[in-house]
């Protein structure tokens, strides 16, 4: 796939004065990719503090051209520290935000913690980025899925409104942290080498396979991933009225999650003025020239694959076709890298709206 335009700035806005920025969960997943976008957007850093578990404590990462400790999150942690990313888990988070506010920093926080709390704003910036600037020290992240979904399905939102959708998630390894990446990967090394694959940190075996489960499950057999996906999308969209009916599940991909939509808005939405507005949207690259169309005579057969997002900054947009099942309603394809826009990119483009807002 070509590369795609990009609306993105490639560098971080310049606030008042450099920050002193700590990552919570810096040796993860999702703190990794953290660190690599506060190097390459060059944010605007004073000192940078790396926070892990005790086991993680005296390791060192690399950045810029520095080893820097890894330190143990604690109470103390957060002293002169102007904005906090938590990436370690929401009982850390509950546990070490307060604190870290207390200390007089801003937090952004990408678990589920206090996504719901109605003191906090859910932001995603080219949604609903004036939501930032209502916060009382929390800000957080929504659920990497329902960013993916919501960057597809918003910018039509406001156009025709949207009542209902239908989803199904195809969400990656890595979604579930750096150990289910890890068994991922073995799980492929293992069946290659004729052994039997194990699953721990994964519900079951997901080299050729596929899970119906992501998160854990509720009383009447919904799982939490799916609930939230219902839940944030009202929030973000402050739209009581919504409803989505999601099935999330894990697919033998590494990275990106993929979502498959059908969309019931109160006007009507064709896939043609869904084509125009989404290709005008921010952060949204429309990827969508069918089979039917062709490039140079052969077929374009141009749709968004995880392989193809994996790294990439914005969410991608395809198969756009009229829902044979509902007058007026749509059918869709989002994929997003949910390391970053569905976490760390998401994170610092709050961080980088504050600082534009002249918050931090
Ligand atoms: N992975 C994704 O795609 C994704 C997307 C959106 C949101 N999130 C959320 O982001 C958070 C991090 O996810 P991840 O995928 O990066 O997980 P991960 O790869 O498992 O990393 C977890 C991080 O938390 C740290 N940690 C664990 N226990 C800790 C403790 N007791 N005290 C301090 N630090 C502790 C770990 O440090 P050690 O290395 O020392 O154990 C590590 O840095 C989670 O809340 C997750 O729900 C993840």
């Amino acid at each position: 796939m070509s590369a795609a335009p990009t609306s993105i700035p490639p560098k971080s806005p310049r606030g008042r004065r450099p920050l002193h920025v700590a990552v919570a969960g810096a040796t993860g997943a999702v703190g990794e990719e953290l660190l690599r976008l506060l190097d390459e957007r060059d944010f605007p850093l004073a000192s940078l503090r790396l926070l892990a578990s005790a086991r993680s404590a005296g390791t060192t990462l690399r950045f810029r051209g520095t080893e820097i400790p890894v330190e143990e999150l604690t109470d103390a942690s957060f002293r002169g520290t102007d904005v906090a990313f938590f990436s370690c888990g929401g009982d850390r988070s509950l546990r070490f935000a307060p604190a870290a506010v207390a200390s007089g920093a801003v937090v952004v926080d990408n678990s589920s913690a206090y996504r719901m709390d109605p003191k906090v704003p859910l932001v995603v910036p080219e949604i609903n980025g004036d939501a930032a600037l209502a916060h009382e020290g929390i800000l957080a992240v929504p659920n990497c899925t329902t960013i993916v979904f919501l960057m597809g399905v918003a910018p039509l939102h406001r156009e025709a409104r949207l009542v209902r959708a239908v989803c199904s998630s195809y969400q990656a390894a890595s979604g579930a942290g750096r150990s289910a990446l890890l068994e991922y990967e073995a799980q492929v090394r293992a069946r290659a080498e004729g052994r039997e694959p194990a699953a721990k940190a994964l519900p079951r075996v997901l080299v050729g396979n596929v899970i119906p489960q992501v998160d854990v499950f509720l009383p009447d057999g919904s799982t939490k991933e799916e609930v939230k996906l219902d839940r944030e999308t009202r929030k973000i969209l402050g739209d009581d009225r919504v409803r989505v009916a999601a099935t999330c599940v894990r697919v033998p991909v590494p990275r990106a999650h993929s979502v498959s939509c059908a969309l019931e808005f109160e006007r009507p939405m064709t896939p043609e003025r869904a084509r125009e507005v989404l290709a005008s949207a921010p952060g949204v690259v429309l990827r969508d020239l069918p089979e039917r169309a062709s490039v140079d005579g052969k077929p374009a057969r141009e749709y968004p694959t995880p392989l193809d997002v994996s790294g990439r900054l914005e969410v991608f947009v395809g198969r756009l076709r009229a829902d044979p099942s509902r007058e007026g309603g749509l059918m869709l394809w989002a994929v997003g890298d949910q390391l970053l826009k569905g976490a760390a990119w998401n994170a610092v483009q709050i961080a980088e709206l504050l600082i534009e807002r002249g918050r931090l």
